[in-house]
């Protein structure tokens, strides 16, 4: 879809939406109500429509305008200057796009008034209404070779007017970016795991190359040689090879140069988690293809840093292996010697993310000289049972991180909730014959795994993200059509222009 910021004038086609605060119709809501001698205000009191927040009513053919639909969109009443955040303009953008997406419409224009963006300076209300909208149309459909015409998407194009048009535009080149990293993210998330296997992951890394990152793939091979023994005891019942990918964008430094104190994001990449020997039950199992969505985050985040040329230092490792039963798969009672030389005794093969993890943690802490470390991970079925699909569970002992990622969630929507660390939880995760057992019994889940990963970050400052449940949604979100929900991409790019001004 088309997404564009224009200097405001009236549309000649399609859907133009127009603003309410309250019952209040905004300037280019009564423009629009003058033109159609008094439509809107009829509809208004002829319907119980209040002008809350995202509420709307459409008109079909208003006489006067040339358009073919005028939406009436609520602000929310207009009491409190303050109320209106940054993340209420994307979300309207994409509220729009999902009611019109098929409805018949070529072409929405989104009249916003520059006066009433509550506390949002006008340019940054237009640019995250354009975000929303460009979020919100993004769909998987590459599959479907016998859609519904009348399911398929009519709306191809949409602009948003402002005054501050050259400041809104500005700041949507960036926005814009961010979304397609987002994209990037939905895209490999959404892929089913016989197309998405380790080897499949790492070409689709080559999109980072082209923005100007540099992208290094090893296969198993080299992992031996490396010590990534922890990884590939994982992948060794599968057929399909594993990698590990480490992909660099030197924002800062400039390409080619040494980074200094990069910023280190760690993706579990599990391409398809059958839990192997001890096998997942077969109900819900097509799901664990989103198993990578961790690494899916970090591809997506360094996706948005190259394409809007943030000058930061960037790597990512993303460890990509599938978890496979079979004669030659790793099993319950067996003992690996991880990357770091600490043993694990296996006690469910299902617990695999925190032995990817490890190895790729530890590798780099120990080559890449990070100024912090942050991992993601689809790591627990407990962060779902705990905080459901609305925070992702945040687990540090910096608390620079903590409020850095908070707050970051908080303004863009990709939110998170901290959880303790502490040394009491150790004791669950203790072995009898190695030095840590990979499963915590059943209370704590996600913080026993955290402590477990928490011994392969030494004195590194790092936080543990796991996004259980949140990389995918069975429900349409105002920002997603149910899948591939893309989360932890603008959760990332904030953090990081909030952390390094970029
Ligand atoms: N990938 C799963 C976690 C998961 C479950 C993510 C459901 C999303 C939805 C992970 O590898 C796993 O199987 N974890 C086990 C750990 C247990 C065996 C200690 C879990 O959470 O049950
Ligand atoms: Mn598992
Ligand atoms: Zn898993």
């Amino acid at each position: 879809m088309d997404v564009k910021i224009e200097k405001p004038a009236l549309p000649k086609a399609g859907t133009l939406a127009v603003f309410a605060r309250g019952e209040r119709l905004t300037r280019a809501a009564r423009e629009a109500d003058d033109a159609t001698g008094g439509a809107l205000t009829r509809a208004v009191q002829a319907s119980s429509f209040a002008g809350k927040k995202s509420e709307m009513i459409d008109l079909l053919v208003p006489q006067g305008l040339d358009v073919d639909r005028l939406v009436l969109v609520g602000l929310g009443d207009d009491g409190d200057p303050g109320d209106l955040k940054t993340r209420d303009f994307a979300e309207l953008g994409g509220k729009l796009v999902a009611r019109l997406s098929t409805g018949g419409t070529r072409a929405l224009t989104i009249a916003l008034d520059d006066d009433e963006t509550g506390g949002v300076p006008a340019h940054e209300a237009a640019a995250e209404l354009a975000f929303g909208a460009q979020l919100r149309a993004w769909r998987f459909d590459k599959y479907r070779t016998k859609e519904p015409a009348e399911k398929k998407p009519t709306l191809k194009s949409v602009v948003v007017t402002t005054d501050a048009q050259g400041a809104a535009a500005v700041r949507f080149a960036d926005l814009s970016a961010v979304a397609d990293g987002v994209a990037f993210t939905r895209e490999l998330t959404s892929e089913p795991a016989n197309v998405l296997t380790p080897a499949g992951f790492a070409e689709r890394m080559e999109r980072l190359a082209a923005l100007g990152c540099s992208v290094a793939v090893y296969g198993e091979n080299e992992l031996e040689e490396m010590g990534f023994r922890a990884l590939l005891a994982v992948g060794q019942g599968s057929v399909n090879e594993s990698k590990l990918v480490v992909v660099k964008w030197a924002g800062k430094s400039g390409a080619g140069a040494e980074m200094k104190e990069p910023l280190a994001l760690i993706g579990k990449g599990v391409t398809f988690d059958s839990g192997g020997i001890s096998i997942k039950p077969a109900e819900n199992m097509d799901q664990m293809k989103w198993d990578m969505g961790g690494a899916g985050i970090v591809a997506g985040t360094l996706y948005a840093l190259a394409k809007r040329r943030a000058k930061v230092d960037v790597v990512g490792v993303i460890g990509l292996v599938e978890n496979m039963p079979s004669g030659a798969a790793y099993r319950p009672g067996d003992v690996l010697e991880t990357l770091s030389g600490q043993t694990v005794e296996v006690i469910n093969t299902d617990a695999e993310g925190r032995l990817v993890l490890a190895d790729c943690l530890w590798h780099a802490k120990e080559t890449m000289n990070p100024a912090a470390m942050i991992d993601f991970a689809t790591l627990t079925g407990a962060a779902i049972v705990g905080l459901g699909h609305h925070h992702a569970a945040l687990l540090t002992d910096e608390e620079a991180l903590a409020t850095g990622l908070f707050e970051a969630g908080q303004v863009t929507g990709d939110r998170v909730w901290r959880l303790p660390l502490d040394k009491d939880y150790d004791k669950q995760i203790d072995s009898q014959i190695a030095d840590m057992k990979n499963t915590g019994g059943r209370s704590a889940g996600t913080i026993t795994a955290a402590q477990f990963l928490k011994r392969y970050v030494g004195e590194t400052p790092w936080a543990h993200v796991d996004v259980a449940g949140m990389v995918w949604s069975d429900k349409d979100g105002d920002l997603w059509e149910k899948g591939a929900t893309g989360f932890g991409v603008r959760l990332m790019d904030r953090f990081v222009a909030e952390t390094y001004e970029v």
